[in-house]
C-alpha cells in the first residue's frame, strides 16, 4: 500500500507506530489456508502487539489469543476474542490470575510445571470446577535462534521434560478438577529453520501417541509460535511446508492444530515513523539523531536486531555511513548502525521497518518519554488507535505526598 507518511507525521506527530491491517489479514489468511481441510485454530500471541484494535481486527478474522497474563486475557476479551479461543500460557501465573482465567471460562490453561499444576488443581477445586489444561513440553531441541528468544532447551526456564509431562498427564487424568485436553511446545521465536521444529513436533507427536494409548484424550496440538520473518536477508520458513510437516507428524490422530504466532502476523505490517532532530559527528563517527529511541523500540539494543530504514527526505547529497540514535541517555540507545544515509536535515522523516511486533509492546517511559501514538491503516484509511502519552499520563499513578507536605 502507498502510504503518505508525511501526512501521517503531520497529523499525529512522531515517533509514530503505523500498522497496516490489510497486511495483518493477509498473513493470517496465508497461515489459516495452509491448514485448510484440517481443524485449526490460530491463537494470536498478544504479546507481539497488544493494541486492542489489532487484537479486534484479528478476532474478526477468526483468531483466538495466546496470553501470558490476566491483563492480556482481559485485553483479548475486551477486543471481542471468543473465550473458547483463549489460551493462558507463561511460566509464572499468580493465584488471582489462575482464578480469574478459570472464571472467565477460557479454552485452556497451559501448565509449565508440576508446582503450577498443583495450584491450578487447588484453585479449580475451591471454585468447584474442572480446569481444562494443556502442558508445555520442553523437547530439548536447539531452535537455532538468538539465545534470548530460544526456549526449547532444558537450560531454558520453559516447559517440562517429557517424563515429567507424562507424570503430570496421568495425575491430571485422575483428578476430578483437571481435564487434560491439550499439549503444547514452543521452542523459540524468529525461527527460520524448519528442522528443529520438525524434530520437536515429532517428539511431541510421539508423546501424544503414548498418551492416547493410556486414554489421555489430547484434542489440541498446540505448536506454539515462532515463525520467523524477513528483517534483512533471512529466508523464512515456507508456511505450506510448515503445515505439511505438522499434519504429517499428527496423521491418524483427531486433533485441532493450534498455533500461537505473534511476529508472523504483525512484524512486517508495522513501522515506526521518526523525525530527524539533527546530525553530529564525534571524530570520524557520524550520528543521525532522531526523535524515536530505545524506549520506543528496544529490539536493536536488546537483541542487536536489524530493522531496515527508509529515508523520506529530499536530500540529494552523497550517502555515507551513520548510526541512527535516539535522545535517551544510554550508549545503547540506537536504532540502526552504520547505515548509508544522505546528509539529513531537521524534520526529515525516517521509517524504521518491520516494527509491528515487539515494538510498542516492549516500549517504556524511560527518561520520562511518553510512549508513541499508534495508527492503523485499513483500506487506505488511517485511524488513531492509541493516543500519544503525555506528561500527565505518566505521573498519574504517582503519589505526590512529599510535594503536598512541603506546600
Ligand atoms: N507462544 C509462546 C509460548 C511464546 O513464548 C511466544 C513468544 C509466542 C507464542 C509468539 O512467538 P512469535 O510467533 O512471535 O515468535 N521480544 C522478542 C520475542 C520474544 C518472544 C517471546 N515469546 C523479540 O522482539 O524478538
Amino acid at each position: 500500500m502507498q502510504v503518505d507518511y508525511s501526512t501521517l507525521a503531520r497529523r499525529y506527530g512522531t515517533p509514530l507506530y503505523v500498522y497496516d491491517l490489510d497486511a495483518v489479514s493477509q498473513k493470517y489468511r496465508e497461515l489459516k489456508e495452509a491448514f485448510a481441510g484440517h481443524k485449526s485454530l490460530i491463537s494470536y500471541a498478544v504479546k507481539a502487539n497488544s493494541n486492542l484494535s489489532i487484537i479486534a481486527h484479528l478476532a474478526r478474522e477468526g483468531a483466538g489469543a495466546d496470553c501470558v497474563s490476566i491483563g492480556e486475557i482481559r485485553r483479548a476479551l475486551t477486543a471481542g476474542v471468543d473465550r473458547y479461543k483463549i489460551v493462558f500460557s507463561g511460566v509464572g501465573k499468580r493465584d488471582d490470575e489462575i482464578e480469574r482465567a478459570l472464571q472467565e471460562g477460557i479454552l485452556l490453561i497451559n501448565l509449565e510445571s508440576e508446582a503450577e499444576m498443583g495450584r491450578v488443581e487447588a484453585i479449580a477445586q475451591r471454585l468447584g470446577m474442572q480446569a481444562r489444561i494443556s502442558i508445555r513440553v520442553n523437547p530439548n531441541v536447539d531452535a537455532q535462534t538468538h539465545p534470548y528468544i530460544s526456549t526449547g532447551l532444558h537450560e531454558n526456564k520453559f516447559g517440562v521434560e517429557i517424563d515429567t509431562a507424562k507424570r503430570m498427564y496421568i495425575h491430571a487424568k485422575n483428578s476430578e478438577y483437571l481435564d487434560p485436553v491439550g499439549i503444547h511446545y514452543h521452542i523459540g521465536s524468529q525461527l527460520t529453520d524448519l528442522a528443529p521444529i520438525r524434530e520437536a513436533t515429532h517428539i511431541v507427536a510421539d508423546l501424544v501417541r503414548s498418551l492416547h494409548a493410556i486414554d489421555v484424550e489430547i484434542r489440541f496440538f498446540d505448536v506454539g509460535g515462532g515463525l520467523g520473518v524477513v528483517y534483512q536477508n533471512e529466508s523464512p520458513i515456507d508456511v505450506e511446508a510448515y503445515a505439511e510437516m505438522i499434519l504429517e507428524a499428527v496423521r491418524g490422530m483427531d486433533m485441532t492444530i493450534m498455533m500461537e504466532p505473534g511476529r508472523f502476523l504483525t512484524a512486517n505490517a508495522g513501522i515506526l515513523l521518526t523525525r530527524v532532530l539533527y546530525e553530529k559527528r564525534n571524530g570520524d563517527k557520524r550520528f543521525v539523531i532522531v526523535d524515536a529511541a530505545m524506549n520506543d523500540l528496544m529490539r536493536p539494543t536488546l537483541y542487536q536486531a536489524y530493522h531496515g530504514l527508509l529515508y523520506l527526505g529530499d536530500s540529494a547529497g552523497k550517502a555515507t555511513p551513520a548510526d541512527v540514535v535516539g535522545p535517551v541517555c544510554e550508549s545503547g540507545d540506537w536504532l540502526a548502525k552504520d547505515r548509508l544515509l544522505p546528509p539529513t536535515r531537521p524534520n526529515d522523516l525516517l521509517v524504521v521497518q518491520n516494527a509491528g511486533a515487539y515494538g510498542f509492546t516492549m516500549a517504556s517511559n524511560y527518561n520520562t518519554r511518553g510512549r508513541a501514538a499508534e495508527v492503523a491503516l485499513e483500506g487506505g484509511h488511517a485511524r488513531l488507535i492509541r493516543d500519544r502519552e503525555n506528561f500527565d499520563d505518566q505521573i498519574r499513578l504517582e503519589k505526590a505526598y512529599l510535594l503536598d507536605e512541603k506546600g
